[in-house]
Protein backbone atom coordinates (compact mmCIF):
# COMPACT_ATOMS: atom_id res chain seq x y z
CA UNK A 1 0.00 0.00 0.00
CA UNK A 2 1.09 3.56 -1.16
CA UNK A 3 0.19 5.84 2.15
CA UNK A 4 0.37 9.51 1.43
CA UNK A 5 1.11 10.63 5.10
CA UNK A 6 0.48 14.62 4.97
CA UNK A 7 2.46 16.24 8.21
CA UNK A 8 4.78 13.79 8.42
CA UNK A 9 7.67 16.28 8.94
CA UNK A 10 6.89 16.98 12.12
CA UNK A 11 6.43 14.86 15.37
CA UNK A 12 3.66 11.65 15.54
CA UNK A 13 3.82 11.71 11.88
CA UNK A 14 8.06 11.24 11.41
CA UNK A 15 7.00 8.32 13.88
CA UNK A 16 4.70 6.98 11.99
CA UNK A 17 6.85 7.13 9.03
CA UNK A 18 9.56 5.76 10.34
CA UNK A 19 6.80 3.00 11.65
CA UNK A 20 5.54 1.96 8.38
CA UNK A 21 8.96 1.95 6.06
CA UNK A 22 10.40 -0.16 9.11
CA UNK A 23 7.10 -2.23 7.88
CA UNK A 24 8.52 -1.92 4.08
CA UNK A 25 5.14 -0.30 3.41
CA UNK A 26 5.27 2.58 0.79
CA UNK A 27 5.54 6.16 2.21
CA UNK A 28 5.33 9.77 0.84
CA UNK A 29 4.98 12.31 2.80
CA UNK A 30 3.54 15.93 1.93
CA UNK A 31 4.71 18.53 4.17
CA UNK A 32 4.72 22.47 4.36
CA UNK A 33 7.54 22.19 6.50
CA UNK A 34 6.38 24.79 8.73
CA UNK A 35 8.31 25.79 12.30
CA UNK A 36 6.81 22.43 13.70
CA UNK A 37 7.83 20.25 10.37
CA UNK A 38 11.54 19.40 10.18
CA UNK A 39 13.30 17.14 7.51
CA UNK A 40 16.30 15.67 10.34
CA UNK A 41 12.90 13.55 11.83
CA UNK A 42 12.64 11.55 8.71
CA UNK A 43 15.13 8.81 7.43
CA UNK A 44 17.19 9.63 4.49
CA UNK A 45 15.49 8.94 1.56
CA UNK A 46 12.08 9.30 2.52
CA UNK A 47 9.99 10.42 -0.27
CA UNK A 48 9.60 13.71 0.47
CA UNK A 49 6.53 16.13 -1.51
CA UNK A 50 7.15 20.06 -0.13
CA UNK A 51 3.57 21.65 0.17
CA UNK A 52 0.71 22.91 1.58
CA UNK A 53 -2.76 20.70 2.30
CA UNK A 54 -4.99 23.68 1.76
CA UNK A 55 -3.90 23.62 -2.00
CA UNK A 56 -5.38 20.93 -3.80
CA UNK A 57 -2.87 21.11 -6.24
CA UNK A 58 -0.20 20.38 -4.59
CA UNK A 59 -1.53 16.71 -4.32
CA UNK A 60 -1.00 16.50 -8.26
CA UNK A 61 3.07 16.61 -7.79
CA UNK A 62 2.25 13.55 -4.91
CA UNK A 63 1.48 10.68 -7.48
CA UNK A 64 -0.98 8.05 -6.58
CA UNK A 65 -1.61 6.37 -3.35
CA UNK A 66 -3.98 4.22 -1.73
CA UNK A 67 -4.56 5.68 1.53
CA UNK A 68 -4.05 9.09 2.69
CA UNK A 69 -3.26 9.84 7.02
CA UNK A 70 -3.46 13.38 7.86
CA UNK A 71 -1.27 14.79 10.86
CA UNK A 72 -0.58 17.79 8.99
CA UNK A 73 -2.03 20.77 11.48
CA UNK A 74 -1.12 23.90 13.43
CA UNK A 75 -1.38 21.67 16.75
CA UNK A 76 0.02 24.42 19.59
CA UNK A 77 -3.12 25.52 22.07
CA UNK A 78 -1.01 28.72 23.11
CA UNK A 79 0.39 29.79 19.74
CA UNK A 80 -3.58 29.41 18.61
CA UNK A 81 -4.76 31.98 21.23
CA UNK A 82 -2.21 34.66 20.14
CA UNK A 83 -3.02 34.02 16.49
CA UNK A 84 -5.90 31.67 15.05
CA UNK A 85 -6.25 32.60 11.44
CA UNK A 86 -3.75 29.63 10.53
CA UNK A 87 -5.14 27.03 12.19
CA UNK A 88 -8.31 27.68 10.19
CA UNK A 89 -6.40 27.56 7.00
CA UNK A 90 -5.11 24.02 7.55
CA UNK A 91 -6.93 22.14 10.58
CA UNK A 92 -10.41 23.01 8.67
CA UNK A 93 -9.82 23.93 5.53
CA UNK A 94 -6.95 21.64 4.54
CA UNK A 95 -8.65 18.94 6.15
CA UNK A 96 -11.68 19.62 3.03
CA UNK A 97 -8.77 19.46 0.77
CA UNK A 98 -7.68 15.82 1.67
CA UNK A 99 -11.45 14.81 1.83
CA UNK A 100 -12.16 15.77 -1.34
CA UNK A 101 -8.76 14.43 -2.77
CA UNK A 102 -9.43 11.26 -1.09
CA UNK A 103 -13.29 11.02 -2.19
CA UNK A 104 -12.38 11.57 -6.09
CA UNK A 105 -9.47 8.94 -5.62
CA UNK A 106 -11.65 6.30 -4.11
CA UNK A 107 -9.07 5.86 -1.06
CA UNK A 108 -9.38 5.91 2.57
CA UNK A 109 -8.47 8.86 4.47
CA UNK A 110 -7.36 8.62 8.48
CA UNK A 111 -8.00 11.91 10.01
CA UNK A 112 -5.92 12.58 12.78
CA UNK A 113 -7.57 14.21 15.68
CA UNK A 114 -7.70 15.18 19.19
CA UNK A 115 -9.03 14.85 22.57
CA UNK A 116 -9.58 18.26 23.25
CA UNK A 117 -12.52 18.36 20.80
CA UNK A 118 -14.53 17.14 23.87
CA UNK A 119 -13.42 20.17 25.72
CA UNK A 120 -12.70 19.83 29.47
CA UNK A 121 -14.39 16.29 31.32
CA UNK A 122 -15.53 16.11 35.32
CA UNK A 123 -13.82 13.72 37.49
CA UNK A 124 -15.14 10.36 36.94
CA UNK A 125 -16.23 10.91 33.29
CA UNK A 126 -14.00 9.56 30.28
CA UNK A 127 -15.05 10.84 26.92
CA UNK A 128 -16.72 8.33 24.93
CA UNK A 129 -16.91 8.68 20.49
CA UNK A 130 -20.08 9.85 20.50
CA UNK A 131 -20.15 12.27 23.49
CA UNK A 132 -21.22 15.87 22.62
CA UNK A 133 -17.78 18.18 21.51
CA UNK A 134 -17.25 21.28 23.04
CA UNK A 135 -14.27 22.79 22.26
CA UNK A 136 -12.88 24.88 24.32
CA UNK A 137 -9.51 27.01 22.40
CA UNK A 138 -9.22 27.77 19.05
CA UNK A 139 -7.03 24.99 18.19
CA UNK A 140 -9.29 22.81 19.57
CA UNK A 141 -12.35 24.68 17.94
CA UNK A 142 -10.24 24.13 14.49
CA UNK A 143 -9.58 20.76 14.80
CA UNK A 144 -13.59 20.01 15.81
CA UNK A 145 -14.43 21.36 12.33
CA UNK A 146 -12.18 19.80 10.30
CA UNK A 147 -13.48 16.59 11.93
CA UNK A 148 -17.07 17.84 10.94
CA UNK A 149 -16.50 18.56 7.33
CA UNK A 150 -14.91 15.03 7.37
CA UNK A 151 -17.56 13.43 8.81
CA UNK A 152 -19.77 15.13 6.33
CA UNK A 153 -17.95 14.28 3.12
CA UNK A 154 -18.81 10.77 4.53
CA UNK A 155 -22.35 11.50 4.50
CA UNK A 156 -22.79 13.36 1.41
CA UNK A 157 -20.32 12.11 -0.93
CA UNK A 158 -19.51 8.93 0.46
CA UNK A 159 -16.33 9.22 1.46
CA UNK A 160 -14.10 6.48 2.92
CA UNK A 161 -12.86 8.17 6.41
CA UNK A 162 -12.04 7.03 9.91
CA UNK A 163 -10.94 9.88 12.76
CA UNK A 164 -8.94 9.25 15.65
CA UNK A 165 -8.58 10.97 18.25
CA UNK A 166 -5.24 10.83 20.31
CA UNK A 167 -4.53 12.23 24.05
CA UNK A 168 -1.43 14.50 24.91
CA UNK A 169 0.99 12.62 23.18
CA UNK A 170 4.95 12.87 24.08
CA UNK A 171 8.27 11.10 22.64
CA UNK A 172 11.63 11.61 20.92
CA UNK A 173 11.49 14.68 18.25
CA UNK A 174 8.61 16.99 19.84
CA UNK A 175 9.09 20.66 18.87
CA UNK A 176 9.70 21.95 22.22
CA UNK A 177 6.90 24.28 23.01
CA UNK A 178 5.18 21.46 24.55
CA UNK A 179 5.23 20.74 27.63
CA UNK A 180 7.38 17.67 28.28
CA UNK A 181 10.13 18.84 25.84
CA UNK A 182 9.60 22.56 27.23
CA UNK A 183 10.43 21.49 30.29
CA UNK A 184 12.67 19.04 29.97
CA UNK A 185 15.03 21.60 27.73
CA UNK A 186 14.59 23.98 30.14
CA UNK A 187 15.35 21.93 33.02
CA UNK A 188 18.70 20.69 31.00
CA UNK A 189 19.56 24.27 30.96
CA UNK A 190 19.07 25.31 33.57
CA UNK A 191 15.95 27.91 33.04
CA UNK A 192 12.28 28.48 34.24
CA UNK A 193 9.78 25.80 34.01
CA UNK A 194 6.77 28.19 33.80
CA UNK A 195 3.61 26.10 35.02
CA UNK A 196 0.34 27.75 34.40
CA UNK A 197 -2.05 27.92 37.48
CA UNK A 198 -1.74 25.66 40.17
CA UNK A 199 -0.18 22.90 37.70
CA UNK A 200 -3.22 20.34 38.90
CA UNK A 201 -4.68 20.23 34.98
CA UNK A 202 -4.90 16.36 34.01
CA UNK A 203 -3.68 15.13 30.84
CA UNK A 204 -3.89 11.46 30.00
CA UNK A 205 -0.04 11.16 28.66
CA UNK A 206 -0.01 8.32 25.14
CA UNK A 207 3.71 7.51 24.16
CA UNK A 208 3.86 8.40 20.72
CA UNK A 209 4.48 4.70 19.59
CA UNK A 210 1.29 3.69 21.44
CA UNK A 211 -0.10 6.80 19.55
CA UNK A 212 0.65 5.54 16.10
CA UNK A 213 -0.32 1.77 16.72
CA UNK A 214 -3.83 2.89 17.29
CA UNK A 215 -3.68 5.20 13.99
CA UNK A 216 -2.24 2.29 11.97
CA UNK A 217 -5.12 -0.27 13.36
CA UNK A 218 -8.14 2.07 12.32
CA UNK A 219 -6.10 2.68 9.09
CA UNK A 220 -6.03 -1.31 8.55
CA UNK A 221 -9.64 -2.11 10.39
CA UNK A 222 -11.54 0.67 11.12
CA UNK A 223 -14.97 0.88 10.28
CA UNK A 224 -16.05 3.56 7.25
CA UNK A 225 -16.93 6.98 8.99
CA UNK A 226 -15.65 5.46 12.81
CA UNK A 227 -14.26 7.42 15.16
CA UNK A 228 -12.02 5.88 17.15
CA UNK A 229 -10.56 7.66 20.86
CA UNK A 230 -6.79 6.65 21.82
CA UNK A 231 -5.69 6.91 25.19
CA UNK A 232 -3.38 5.36 27.93
CA UNK A 233 -6.05 5.99 30.59
CA UNK A 234 -3.59 6.75 32.99
CA UNK A 235 -4.03 10.98 33.99
CA UNK A 236 -1.70 12.86 35.74
CA UNK A 237 -1.79 16.38 37.10
CA UNK A 238 1.03 18.93 35.27
CA UNK A 239 2.31 19.43 38.72
CA UNK A 240 3.32 15.52 38.96
CA UNK A 241 4.97 15.89 35.57
CA UNK A 242 6.79 18.52 36.25
CA UNK A 243 8.35 17.07 39.16
CA UNK A 244 9.28 14.23 37.51
CA UNK A 245 10.89 15.97 35.09
CA UNK A 246 13.02 18.04 37.70
CA UNK A 247 13.73 14.56 39.02
CA UNK A 248 15.06 12.78 36.00
CA UNK A 249 17.14 15.67 35.00
CA UNK A 250 18.44 16.63 38.51
CA UNK A 251 17.69 20.18 38.02
CA UNK A 252 17.11 22.66 40.63
CA UNK A 253 13.60 22.61 42.13
CA UNK A 254 13.34 26.23 42.40
CA UNK A 255 13.25 26.29 38.20
CA UNK A 256 9.35 25.54 38.94
CA UNK A 257 7.34 28.65 38.65
CA UNK A 258 3.92 29.37 39.06
CA UNK A 259 2.43 31.47 36.17
CA UNK A 260 -0.51 33.03 34.90
CA UNK A 261 -2.71 30.46 33.75
CA UNK A 262 -3.47 29.96 29.88
CA UNK A 263 -7.40 31.24 28.67
CA UNK A 264 -9.51 28.48 28.68
CA UNK A 265 -7.80 26.60 29.71
CA UNK A 266 -9.01 22.84 30.09
CA UNK A 267 -9.00 21.27 33.09
CA UNK A 268 -9.13 17.58 32.55
CA UNK A 269 -8.67 15.38 29.38
CA UNK A 270 -10.18 11.64 29.77
CA UNK A 271 -10.77 9.02 27.51
CA UNK A 272 -12.80 5.93 26.82
CA UNK A 273 -11.26 3.95 24.75
CA UNK A 274 -13.30 0.51 25.00
CA UNK A 275 -13.87 1.08 20.87
CA UNK A 276 -10.12 0.81 20.35
CA UNK A 277 -9.33 -1.66 21.89
CA UNK A 278 -11.88 -3.72 20.98
CA UNK A 279 -10.42 -3.95 17.22
CA UNK A 280 -7.00 -5.20 19.78
CA UNK A 281 -5.32 -2.13 20.29
CA UNK A 282 -3.50 -1.55 24.08
CA UNK A 283 -0.64 0.65 25.65
CA UNK A 284 2.42 -0.74 25.52
CA UNK A 285 4.33 2.30 27.71
CA UNK A 286 3.91 2.77 31.09
CA UNK A 287 4.18 6.50 31.73
CA UNK A 288 7.21 6.04 34.03
CA UNK A 289 9.24 4.21 31.78
CA UNK A 290 8.11 6.44 28.87
CA UNK A 291 9.41 9.54 30.34
CA UNK A 292 12.40 8.70 31.38
CA UNK A 293 13.48 7.46 28.13
CA UNK A 294 12.06 10.59 26.87
CA UNK A 295 13.67 12.73 28.87
CA UNK A 296 16.97 10.63 28.79
CA UNK A 297 16.73 11.42 24.35
CA UNK A 298 16.26 14.70 24.92
CA UNK A 299 19.91 14.97 26.91
CA UNK A 300 21.64 12.75 24.62
CA UNK A 301 20.39 14.80 21.38
CA UNK A 302 20.79 18.75 21.99
CA UNK A 303 21.96 18.43 18.35
CA UNK A 304 18.53 17.57 17.17
CA UNK A 305 16.72 20.71 19.66
CA UNK A 306 19.51 23.61 20.27
CA UNK A 307 19.17 24.88 16.66
CA UNK A 308 15.42 24.88 17.25
CA UNK A 309 15.55 27.16 19.97
CA UNK A 310 16.25 29.69 17.37
CA UNK A 311 15.43 33.41 16.43
CA UNK A 312 11.66 32.59 16.02
CA UNK A 313 11.52 30.18 18.95
CA UNK A 314 12.93 33.10 21.06
CA UNK A 315 10.87 35.87 19.75
CA UNK A 316 7.79 33.53 20.62
CA UNK A 317 8.88 32.55 23.62
CA UNK A 318 9.18 35.81 25.14
CA UNK A 319 5.52 36.91 23.45
CA UNK A 320 3.93 33.93 24.97
CA UNK A 321 5.94 34.26 28.34
CA UNK A 322 7.61 37.33 29.24
CA UNK A 323 4.68 38.48 31.21
CA UNK A 324 4.19 35.49 32.81
CA UNK A 325 7.71 34.89 33.93
CA UNK A 326 7.99 38.56 35.06
P1 LIG B 1 3.48 18.95 14.94
O1 LIG B 1 3.12 20.36 15.24
O2 LIG B 1 4.70 18.36 15.55
O3 LIG B 1 3.64 18.76 13.35
C1 LIG B 1 2.70 19.24 12.43
C2 LIG B 1 3.27 18.99 11.04
O4 LIG B 1 2.31 19.45 10.08
C3 LIG B 1 4.58 19.73 10.76
O5 LIG B 1 5.48 18.90 10.08
C4 LIG B 1 4.13 20.90 9.87
O6 LIG B 1 5.15 21.36 9.00
C5 LIG B 1 2.98 20.25 9.11
N1 LIG B 1 2.02 21.23 8.59
C6 LIG B 1 1.45 22.27 9.26
N2 LIG B 1 0.61 22.94 8.43
C7 LIG B 1 0.65 22.30 7.23
C8 LIG B 1 -0.01 22.51 5.99
N3 LIG B 1 -0.87 23.50 5.81
N4 LIG B 1 0.25 21.64 4.98
C9 LIG B 1 1.14 20.63 5.14
N5 LIG B 1 1.80 20.39 6.29
C10 LIG B 1 1.55 21.22 7.32
O7 LIG B 1 2.20 18.08 15.25
P2 LIG B 1 2.00 16.75 16.12
O8 LIG B 1 2.08 17.09 17.55
O9 LIG B 1 2.84 15.69 15.54
O10 LIG B 1 0.45 16.45 15.79
C11 LIG B 1 0.09 15.73 14.63
C12 LIG B 1 -1.41 15.59 14.60
O11 LIG B 1 -1.84 14.90 15.75
C13 LIG B 1 -2.17 16.91 14.59
O12 LIG B 1 -3.26 16.79 13.72
C14 LIG B 1 -2.62 17.09 16.01
O13 LIG B 1 -3.83 17.83 16.06
C15 LIG B 1 -2.83 15.65 16.43
N6 LIG B 1 -2.65 15.37 17.86
C16 LIG B 1 -1.51 15.77 18.51
C17 LIG B 1 -1.34 15.44 19.84
C18 LIG B 1 -0.11 15.84 20.62
O14 LIG B 1 -0.10 15.73 21.85
N7 LIG B 1 0.95 16.29 19.99
C19 LIG B 1 -2.33 14.70 20.52
C20 LIG B 1 -3.48 14.33 19.82
C21 LIG B 1 -3.63 14.66 18.49
O1 LIG C 1 -4.80 16.58 24.29
C1 LIG C 1 -4.21 16.49 23.03
C2 LIG C 1 -3.55 17.79 22.72
O2 LIG C 1 -2.40 17.87 23.56
C3 LIG C 1 -3.13 17.93 21.26
O3 LIG C 1 -4.28 17.92 20.46
C4 LIG C 1 -2.36 19.23 21.06
O4 LIG C 1 -1.87 19.32 19.72
C5 LIG C 1 -1.20 19.28 22.00
O5 LIG C 1 -0.56 20.53 21.92
C6 LIG C 1 -1.64 19.03 23.44
O6 LIG C 1 -2.40 20.15 23.94
P1 LIG C 1 -2.18 20.69 25.44
O7 LIG C 1 -2.54 22.10 25.49
O8 LIG C 1 -2.77 19.77 26.44
O9 LIG C 1 -0.57 20.48 25.51
P2 LIG C 1 0.59 21.39 26.10
O10 LIG C 1 1.83 20.56 26.07
O11 LIG C 1 0.63 22.74 25.50
O12 LIG C 1 0.15 21.58 27.62
C7 LIG C 1 -0.04 20.45 28.45
C8 LIG C 1 -0.49 20.98 29.80
O13 LIG C 1 0.60 21.70 30.39
C9 LIG C 1 -1.63 21.95 29.72
O14 LIG C 1 -2.48 21.77 30.85
C10 LIG C 1 -0.97 23.32 29.79
C11 LIG C 1 0.26 23.05 30.66
N1 LIG C 1 1.44 23.89 30.36
C12 LIG C 1 1.86 23.92 29.07
C13 LIG C 1 2.94 24.71 28.71
C14 LIG C 1 3.42 24.77 27.28
C15 LIG C 1 2.09 24.57 31.35
O15 LIG C 1 1.71 24.50 32.55
N2 LIG C 1 3.16 25.33 31.01
C16 LIG C 1 3.60 25.46 29.74
O16 LIG C 1 4.59 26.20 29.50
Amino acid sequence: MRILVCGGAGFIGSHFVKRQLAADEDVVVLDKLTYAGNPANLPDGTEFVEGDIAEASCLERVGTFDAIVNFAAETHVDRSILNPHEFIRTDVHGALVLAQAAEERGVRLLQVSTDEVYGDVEEGWSSREDDPIRPSNPYSASKTAGDLQVLASVRTYGLDACITRGSNTYGPNQYPEKLIPLFATNALDGASLPLYGDGRQVRDWLHVEDHCAGIELVLREGERGGVYNIGAGDGRENREVAQRIIDLTEADPSLLRHVQDRPGHDRRYSLDTTKLRGLGWAPRRTFEDGLAETVGWYRENRAWWEPLKSDEYRAYYEQQYASRLR
